[in-house]
C-alpha cells in the first residue's frame, strides 16, 4: 500500500495532493508545482494533519528547487531557505510543518561542494525517507495502540488523525484501522469538530470506508456518550507536544479531556517523534493559530448563521495539560506522566 494523500510525481517536479476540502463528497486531486501553490493548500487545509503538511512541505521545497534551474550553489541554497521560510509561515502551530520543511533544506545543505545535481538527489532521498518514516511510525504507533484498548471498546476520537492526516494509517485512527485487520471490532464515536469539520468530513469517511463502526456526534455530545458507558477511551493526534507534555491539538481537544478526567475515562495521544517540540518547555510556548472568523460564522452555510456585525473567536488549536493526558503513545513506546522524565527516556530530549 501507498500513501494517496500526498504524492511526489516521478520526474520530482510537481506534487499531487487529494484536496481535502472536498471530502467526503468528491475526491479530487490538485497538482502543486510552485511556492504559493504549497502555501495555499496548506493554509487552505487542502492538505492538513500535522505529518501530512510536514511531508507536503518537504516535498514542495524540492519540487521548487527542482524548478529553478540554478547551478550555483550558494544562490541555490539561499534560494531554498527563502522558499522554506515562505511555506513555513502557511501555519504556525504543527512543529512537524518546520520539522519536514529542514530535513529537505538540510540534505541540500550536506551535499554542499558536490552540485547542485547531487543536492538535488539527496533532497529527493530525503523525500522519500521523510514519508517511509512517517509509515513505519504510525505503524508502530498503532501497534502499540492496540495494547491499551480490547475487542468491542468505543473510542471516541476528535479532529482527524488517520491516513489522510499523516500516509497510512495514522496516529489516532491508526489502532482503529489496524485493528480492524486484525478482526477487532471497534465502535467509534465520532465527534464532528467544529468548525471545520474534520471528524465529520474525514474521519467519519476513512472508518465508514474502512468498515469501522462510526457513530457520528457533535462535540457538545461527548460528554453523554461518555456519562451513558459508551467510551472506553479517547483517542486524538497532536500537532505539538511540549517537553513536559502539554499538547496542542484540534480545538476542543483539551474539553474531552477534562470531560474523560471527570467520568474516568483514559484519554490518549498519539504522536510521532516528528511531532514533539523539546525545545517547547511547556504548552505555553506554543503559537495558537487564529484563523479567519467567518469559518464560525459562515463556513458550510448556505447563508451566514450569525449576524454579520457580530464578533467570533476562531482559535484552531488548544493546548491539553500534561496531568489530563492518561499516555502518549509514540512509535518507540507508551510514556506516562511526568512527561517530561518519560518523554527524554525514549528520545534523549530530541
Ligand atoms: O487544522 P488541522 O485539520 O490540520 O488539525 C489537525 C489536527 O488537529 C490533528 O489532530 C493533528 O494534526 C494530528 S494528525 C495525525
Amino acid at each position: 500500500m501507498k500513501p494517496e494523500n500526498v504524492v511526489l510525481s516521478e520526474d520530482g517536479r510537481s506534487v499531487v495532493i487529494i484536496d481535502q476540502t472536498r471530502l467526503p463528497n468528491r475526491t479530487e486531486h490538485l497538482t502543486l508545482t510552485a511556492p504559493e501553490h504549497f502555501y495555499e493548500a496548506i493554509y487552505e487545509l487542502k492538505v492538513r494533519g500535522a505529518p501530512a503538511i510536514g511531508i507536503c512541505a518537504g516535498m514542495g521545497l524540492y519540487v521548487c528547487a527542482n524548478r529553478f534551474d540554478e547551478t550555483d550553489e550558494e544562490v541555490f541554497l539561499s534560494k531554498i531557505h527563502n522558499v522554506s521560510v515562505y511555506i513555513n509561515s502557511s501555519r504556525p502551530t504543527a512543529v512537524n510543518l518546520k520539522h519536514g520543511l529542514d530535513r529537505i533544506e538540510n540534505a541540500a545543505h550536506s551535499m554542499k561542494g558536490c552540485g547542485v545535481p547531487a543536492m538535488l538527489e539527496n533532497m529527493r532521498s530525503e523525500c522519500i525517507a521523510v514519508q517511509d518514516e512517517d509509515i513505519a511510525m504510525c505503524r508502530a504507533i498503532s501497534e502499540y495502540g492496540l495494547t491499551l484498548v480490547k475487542d468491542g471498546d468505543g473510542i471516541l476520537t476528535h479532529c482527524n488523525a488517520g491516513p489522510l492526516a499523516t500516509s497510512l494509517y495514522g496516529t489516532g485512527l491508526g489502532t482503529l484501522l489496524l485493528g480492524k485487520e486484525r478482526g477487532y471490532t471497534f465502535h467509534a464515536y465520532t465527534d464532528e469538530t467544529r468548525p471545520l469539520l474534520q471528524g465529520a468530513r474525514l474521519t467519519a469517511y476513512e472508518l465508514d470506508k474502512a468498515g469501522i463502526d462510526v457513530t457520528l456526534i457533535c462535540d457538545n455530545m461527548a460528554s453523554i456518550v461518555m456519562k451513558q458507558g459508551k467510551i472506553n477511551a479517547c483517542f486524538v493526534g497532536c500537532d505539538r507536544v511540549a517537553a513536559n507534555g502539554d499538547t496542542a491539538n484540534k480545538i476542543g481537544t483539551s474539553g474531552v479531556a477534562v470531560l474523560a478526567k471527570h467520568y474516568g475515562i483514559p484519554f490518549y495521544v498519539f504522536c510521532p517523534s516528528s511531532t514533539i517540540d523539546f525545545k517547547c518547555g511547556s504548552g505555553a510556548d506554543i503559537t495558537i493559530e487564529e484563523r479567519d472568523p467567518d469559518e464560525i460564522k459562515t463556513k458550510f452555510y448556505a447563508e451566514p448563521m450569525a449576524p454579520a456585525s457580530v464578533k467570533a473567536y476562531n482559535p484552531a488549536f488548544d493546548v491539553t495539560d500534561a496531568e489530563l493526558i492518561t499516555a502518549i503513545v509514540t512509535e518507540k513506546g507508551i510514556c506516562r506522566y511526568p512527561y517530561t522524565e518519560s518523554l527524554t527516556a525514549l528520545f534523549g530530549g530530541g
